[in-house]
């Protein structure tokens, strides 16, 4: 499935406003797990070799080429948008007159697999049509371009639901253009001069081209390609909704064949560069999103969301835990309700309990945290035991401190660590401590008001 040799030029159609998606952002911009819609569309094109890629936009055109920029295409601005047929010819200065096929695709429909994209392809050079449409067969085609067909099935062209409000007949196909075509380039530059505007919406109707072609007695092909639901176009939340459920359902695939136990797949939201270790349990309603790399044999319980971090292997992070740029070692045990925010890094085998925060620290092989914990800049050695309600002040209205503590110390619960501070290897706090000053190592450290018990003052009637 390898279409670099075939000199394509995709062009794919990105101007549009998006009016259904009542929203202040342009369509394509609009998120499937973690990624702009349209970000899809370009990686398959590239992992079937279409490399040449020239994309539209209009609406907001600065932030559509922002949120695109790596992707290696070029843009052209479509200005005013004018319909789609308008939008090729805006976009034929850009491609290269070697290119003897262009594919036009549509921003808003990404979801196409790289096997129909190489089908739509194959069709298209083998019958040497002059156009060959894309299709899907739907129970109810809805507001899509219906396909037209003669009485021996040949399609003779696409009209808009919208240009057919009284021809319920045309309505009634339940065959619709799903907006992916193949055209040969000579016919296209031709036949994009001749496209009259729509008398309902006067907008200049790429579609248009199919009929053209049919006139000029080109061939023209359609592929039913049965991929409907990857296909259907994106322009209401409704539909973003249904495509978020096809991206979600492709990658959830993919990690269960390789050995990921997914306990409720409909229930787990997995971004597209996340990677997984084989045996690794996920609960429900959890969310593993940009970079993040999980480790074998882990068990992610249920509401658990993790974000760019790093888990090696064996990890158990329980109930309702949040985890953020940070790194876990092999073995760590963290939660229920824990939260490791950015730069946190918990070595082998630490153990985290619930309701501990951690920021920007380092807990060294098998550092103790279980309860009601607050540790931020700190170092704290391997084997250290922090005790219940323990918080590091790190930081004093205008600067964060460091703590410090060294290998194989105590400290005791409530404690509250003073930034800067260090309490030195083997050291001991006692509880309740507010410690303002260093501990040296071996020490005991208690900083608290000495308790005194004195006479009871009776009252009542147990006064005489
Ligand atoms: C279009 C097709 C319809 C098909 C449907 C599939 C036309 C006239 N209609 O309808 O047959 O069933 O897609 O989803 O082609 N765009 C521009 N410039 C413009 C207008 C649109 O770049 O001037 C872009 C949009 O950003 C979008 C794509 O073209 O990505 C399709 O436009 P949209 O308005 O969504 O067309 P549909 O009504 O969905
Ligand atoms: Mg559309």
């Amino acid at each position: 499935m390898n279409l670099t040799k075939d000199n394509i030029t995709a062009v794919i159609l990105a101007a549009g406003q998006g009016t259904r998606m009542k929203s202040s952002q342009p369509k394509v911009l609009h998120e499937i797990l973690g990624r702009p819609m349209s970000a899809y569309l370009l990686d398959t094109l590239k992992e079937v070799g279409v490399n040449d890629i020239v994309v539209v936009v209009g609406h907001q055109a600065e932030a559509v080429k922002e949120a695109l920029k790596d992707h290696g295409v070029r843009f052209v601005i479509q200005e005013p948008q004018l319909g789609t047929g308008h939008a090729v010819q805006v976009a034929m200065p850009a491609v290269p007159a070697s290119a003897a096929t262009v594919m036009v695709l549509c921003g808003d429909a990404p979801l196409i697999s790289g096997a129909s994209v190489a089908a739509l392809q194959r069709l298209h050079a083998g019958a040497n049509a002059a156009v060959t449409v894309q299709t899907i067969e739907l129970p109810d085609g809805a507001h899509y371009g219906r396909v037209v067909r003669d009485e021996s099935g040949r399609v003779v062209a696409v009209v808009q639901a919208k240009d057919s409000k009284d021809r319920p007949d045309l309505l009634a196909i339940r065959e619709i253009n799903t907006g992916a075509y193949c055209f040969d380039a000579a016919f296209l530059v031709d036949g994009l001069m001749k496209i009259p505007k729509s008398p309902v919406t006067g907008e200049i109707y790429l579609t248009d081209l199919i009929h053209i072609a049919r006139q000029q007695g080109r061939g023209v092909e359609a592929l039913i390609d049965p991929d409907w639901e990857a296909l259907l176009g994106i322009n209401s939340r409704a539909e973003l909704a249904g495509a978020t459920r096809t991206v979600k359902r492709r990658i959830n695939a993919r990690h269960m064949d390789q050995g990921v136990s997914l306990m409720d797949p409909e229930a787990t939201y997995i971004e597209s560069f996340v990677t997984i270790g084989k045996d690794t349990v996920i609960y429900p309603n959890v969310y593993l999103q940009g970079k993040t790399v999980i480790g074998e044999n882990c068990r992610i319980e249920a509401s658990v969301k993790i974000v760019d971090s790093v888990l090696e292997h064996d990890v158990y992070v329980k109930m309702g835990c949040v985890i953020t740029q940070s790194r876990v070692g092999s073995g760590v045990d963290i939660g229920p309700f824990a939260h490791l925010r950015p730069l946190s890094d918990l070595r082998q085998g630490v153990h985290v309990g619930n309701f501990v925060e951690v920021k920007k620290s380092v807990l060294h092989e098998g550092v103790k945290a279980g309860h009601l914990t607050y540790l931020g800049d700190a170092d704290v050695g391997a084997g250290t035991n922090v005790g219940a309600g323990t918080i590091t002040c790190n930081y004093d209205g205008e600067k964060k401190h460091a703590t410090v503590i060294g290998e194989g110390a105590f400290i005791g619960s409530n404690t509250a660590l003073v930034a800067p501070v260090t309490v030195g290897a083997g050291a001991y706090v006692g509880a309740g401590s507010t410690i303002t000053e260093d501990v040296p190592p071996g020490k005991l450290g208690i900083a608290r008001a000495r308790q005194v018990n004195l006479q009871r003052r009776l009252v009542g009637k147990k006064k005489e």
